[in-house]
């Protein structure tokens, strides 16, 4: 190896991130693992094909992708380690016994996998669940410059991965801006609403337009949740509120993960019953026809933030033994009362320029009846979870990185 190689290779990491340095203490080979070792006594245990399918540029992790090209069948029983030095950098020099290449480890980024910082939940701060009492108001975040700061993004993101709630206010009022906001996140997810959706209310003229949805008339959402006719829900749904000047129309918020506490602590039969029973949801329009079996409470695989799956419009059959139908609408009743309670459910008034996001699987949302004249035109959107999460990551990651 010559010194250009070696000291390419020292800045190289198999993803695109910079690593501070975290000087290795020791290594020690012992059967098919290499354990290294920091001072401070952290350290970690490192099998001998991780550490091949991580080895940068030697056919491992590829330079230009930062991706694994090693196709697991090509990992044969002749991969060995022959050694495992620390260098004088502190980085992990691992020589193999099969090809004689050497394959140098940043110290620093063994140190992010030694500190769990490799996880899915890493750089994300923790979901607290919330009651009215504990959350006071909905957390706000200024919006006019959204669009120009990172900053403002990251305080949306931050609140929706804690409280999973969070009203961008004095936003520009233009139809679309929603998609424009988004391309400071990440992709839309489309559905047959379309990419963004408008939400009206002219009170003078409700009852007389056709709709495809019970949002477009002038009744009262009780709190619920959009789109459980899907196997997965859409993660989080922003609603941006361009004239409100209604009578009634008050919006409801309600955090799913504490009505799911409560019910599993003082109500543990309906708990079990909303948490196993299968009920169908069924969107129905003409050329579509979505549907999916899951219980009320579904827990997806992967996640600890329940999916609430709550949307009595398009919840069409029970999907149980009949002797459990009626315990079940017994358990759904308890289930909507207590979201309505005053000691879950939030309620302000949207004005023009709020954007009111949520996490559309976790927090219910719901809003009044109108009462008297007046328009209201709100636009939404839905964003996967996938993508609030990895920008969150990606700006919680280089927020750091600019402090330190
Ligand atoms: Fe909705």
């Amino acid at each position: 190896m010559n010194s250009l190689t070696s000291s390419l290779e020292r800045t190289l990491t198999p993803d695109f991130y910079d690593y501070d340095h975290q000087p290795l203490s020791s290594a020690v080979c012992e059967g098919d693992f290499v354990h290294v070792f920091w001072s401070d006594d952290m350290k970690l245990a490192c099998h001998r094909f991780w550490l091949k399918e991580n080895a940068v540029g030697q056919g491992g992790i590829d330079l230009a992708t930062r991706e694994c090209i090693l196709d697991p069948a090509e990992l044969t029983d002749d991969i060995e380690v022959k050694s495992a030095v620390v260098d004088n950098d502190g980085d992990l020099i691992v020589e193999w016994g099969h090809d004689g290449q050497r394959s140098i480890y940043h110290s620093g980024w063994l140190r992010h996998v030694a500190e769990n910082n490799h996880l899915p939940s890493s750089w994300l701060p923790e979901a607290q669940s919330w009651t009215t009492d504990s959350i006071g108001e909905v957390p706000r975040v200024e919006g006019s410059a959204a669009l120009e700061s990172d900053e403002a993004i990251l305080a949306l993101l931050n609140n929706l991965m804690v409280y999973g709630v969070c009203v961008l206010e004095n936003s520009p009022t233009h139809e679309g801006y929603l998609l424009e906001l988004a391309e400071h996140i990440g992709p839309v997810r489309d559905s047959n609403f379309g990419r963004i959706w408008d939400v009206r209310a002219d009170i003078n003229l409700a009852g007389d337009a056709a709709t495809n949805t019970t949002a477009n008339t002038g009744l009262r959402l009780g709190p619920h949740s959009d789109l459980p006719t899907r196997e997965v829900p859409p993660g989080f749904q922003f609603l941006h509120c361009l004239i409100n000047d209604a009578d009634g129309g008050e919006s409801t918020l309600t955090d799913g993960a504490a009505l799911v506490e409560a019910l599993e602590r003082d109500y543990p039969e309906e708990f079990e019953l909303l948490y196993t029973r299968h009920w169908i949801f069924f969107n129905r329009g003409p050329g579509i026809d979505h549907r999916w079996s899951a219980p009320i409470i579904d827990y997806l695989p992967g996640s600890d933030t329940p999916t609430i799956r709550a949307f009595y419009p398009v919840r069409a059959f029970p999907a149980m033994a009949n002797e459990d139908v009626g315990r079940c609408y017994d358990a759904l009743r308890l289930f909507h009362k207590m979201a309505d309670q005053p000691e879950f459910e939030l309620k302000f008034r949207l004005k023009a320029g709020d954007i009111m996001c949520f996490d559309n699987r976790r927090v219910l949302h719901g809003r009044d009846a109108f009462t008297g004249s007046g328009k209201r035109h709100l636009q939404g959107i839905y964003i996967d979870r996938d993508e609030i999460m990895s920008r969150g990551r990606a700006l919680n990651r280089a927020a750091r990185s600019n402090a330190s």
